[in-house]
């Protein structure tokens, strides 16, 4: 049976002492997807994970993995990640002078194609792509940085994109700043799938099992 809303662990927040265990207890906590953020100091002005880190983590993890590609030219980069075991990739449009080439390069290697779009674009620019992805990722933040703040107007985005989804059969992913009040808020508008990071899972006195149970019940 098809899970209400997806979890999807933001792992450049995990506690790196132990990456291992941090897999270990996710799982057990019944997360969905492994959030990889990469990113290239030129999109955005930060790097993520590297390529050891998210070798490791495909390595080791049972359930589904997907790299959100903060980088320019992400095209050049499929088969780099693809080799890696990712089950989505995400692209920014933003990035890419021929996106439409790129997610077709994802969906050949077998990979599931998603777009992430900034807080500032509009889903006219993107309109064209809806058909070719399974995942739309909405940035509720400037991407590139944990623990920022949400950015109201993204609220009409979403909106629009749930009108959408049904004639395209995307899902609708939120990456930046998911509280729990935010999932509790955006969940019935249509959202199925949030990115968390040190708004709702880390950084918390609580465990992560407690955690994600209160995050799937509200
Ligand atoms: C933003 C990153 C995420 C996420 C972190 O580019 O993809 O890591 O925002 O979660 P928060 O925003 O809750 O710290
Ligand atoms: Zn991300």
């Amino acid at each position: 049976m098809e899970k209400e809303r997806l979890l999807c662990p933001s792992m450049m927040c995990a506690n790196f002492e132990n990456l291992g265990k941090e897999i270990e207890m996710l799982e057990k906590a019944g997360v969905d997807i492994f959030h990889l953020d990469v990113m290239d100091g030129q999109f955005v002005p930060n790097f993520g994970m590297g390529l050891q880190d998210i070798e490791y983590i495909c390595s080791k993890a049972k359930i589904e993995k997907d790299v959100h590609l903060m980088i320019e030219n992400p095209g050049n980069y499929i088969d780099t990640f693809a080799d890696l075991g990712v089950n989505i990739i995400y692209i920014h449009p933003e990035s890419d002078r021929h996106p439409m080439r790129t997610l077709q390069k994802i969906i050949k290697r077998g990979i599931k194609p998603g777009i992430a779009i900034n807080p500032g674009t509009s889903i006219e620019t993107i309109y064209e792509l809806l058909p070719h992805v399974d995942y739309l990722m909405v940035m509720s933040v400037n991407p590139g940085f944990a623990g920022q703040t949400y950015i109201d107007s993204v609220n009409a985005k979403i909106e629009k994109l749930n009108d959408l989804k049904a004639e395209f059969g995307f899902k609708i992913m939120l990456d930046g700043a998911c509280s729990p009040e935010k999932i509790k808020e955006l969940s019935p508008k249509g959202v199925d799938g949030f990115v968390l990071g040190t708004s709702a899972l880390f950084g918390k006195e609580e465990e992560y099992e407690t955690i994600t149970q209160r995050l799937r019940t509200l």
